[in-house]
């Protein structure tokens, strides 16, 4: 079967008001959209259930992320039950920014992934290099272990509900994106590594989107690729632009 195209955009900690985000809803209500596409949008988590009110219905929210516990004394987190309580599907986990600026390891980031799964919220996964581990060749590995605690806490039948999103991290935010080259030999090497340590079966269905510097003038060379299954959007999701880069296959 082949896997449905994904486009995420991703808000961080933007835009700065409650009405630009309404705004940006409304340019994605009013839009024609590839309806073959699934489309998620993750804000603030402050802004989850008023976005998700006025949004179009096959438009989806997710969190930028959550702790693994299920309640107790953990000020300042949200846990995966509270996110499906709320009717929220979906939540990002491992970004780069939680790796390096809130000190999340892999090995955290499974342990995340593996209370989500039990939430029954599906999970978008973040993997990728630094600048200097790409120049050292390291790119394969470091996505390996990144991978490694999580193909440890899932059956093969749940990695259904992960989404990978392959975002180097020297792509993220600089304008520099990764070449359709570099990303589909990311993508493929992620593939070839789930075929020979989970299954065959969760290699083909599992989707590997891109992120890091996607916009409406590369996106679609990208989309091009054979083992890029769509893209998680910074910056460019806060734009109207976004709605071109859902479209990207058209
Ligand atoms: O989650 C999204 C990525 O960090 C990409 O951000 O499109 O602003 O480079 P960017």
């Amino acid at each position: 079967m082949p896997r449905q195209f994904f486009v995420g955009g991703n808000f961080k900690m933007n835009p700065a008001t409650r009405d630009a985000k309404v705004a940006l809803a409304k340019t994605l209500n009013d839009a024609t959209l590839d309806d073959s596409v699934e489309v998620v949008i993750a804000p603030p988590s402050i802004y989850l259930i008023p976005l998700q009110e006025v949004l179009r219905k096959d438009v989806k929210v997710s969190a930028q992320n959550c702790y693994f516990k299920t309640s107790g004394a953990f000020t300042g987190e949200i846990s995966p039950s509270m996110l499906a309580d709320s009717r929220i599907p979906y939540v990002i986990l491992g970004h780069s920014e939680r790796r390096t600026l809130f000190h999340e390891t892999s090995v955290d980031v499974a342990q995340k992934t593996r209370a989500a799964i039990d939430a029954g919220l599906s999970v978008i996964l973040c993997v990728g290099e630094t600048l200097a581990q790409r120049e050292a060749g390291e790119t394969a590995k470091v996505v390996q272990e990144q991978l490694d605690p999580v193909i440890a806490a899932l059956k093969p039948q749940e990695w259904s509900k992960i989404v990978i999103a392959y975002e180097p991290v020297w792509a993220i935010g600089t304008g520099k994106v990764a070449t359709s080259a570099q990303a589909q030999e990311a993508h493929a090497d992620i593939r070839t590594y789930l075929s020979s340590n989970v299954s065959s079966e969760v290699a083909e269905s599992t989707r590997i989107i891109y992120g890091g510097s996607v916009t409406a003038s590369n996106c679609k060379e990208l989309s091009q690729q054979p083992d890029v299954d769509g893209f998680l959007v910074g910056g460019a999701s806060l734009k109207p632009e976004f709605v071109n880069i859902i479209n990207a296959k058209q």
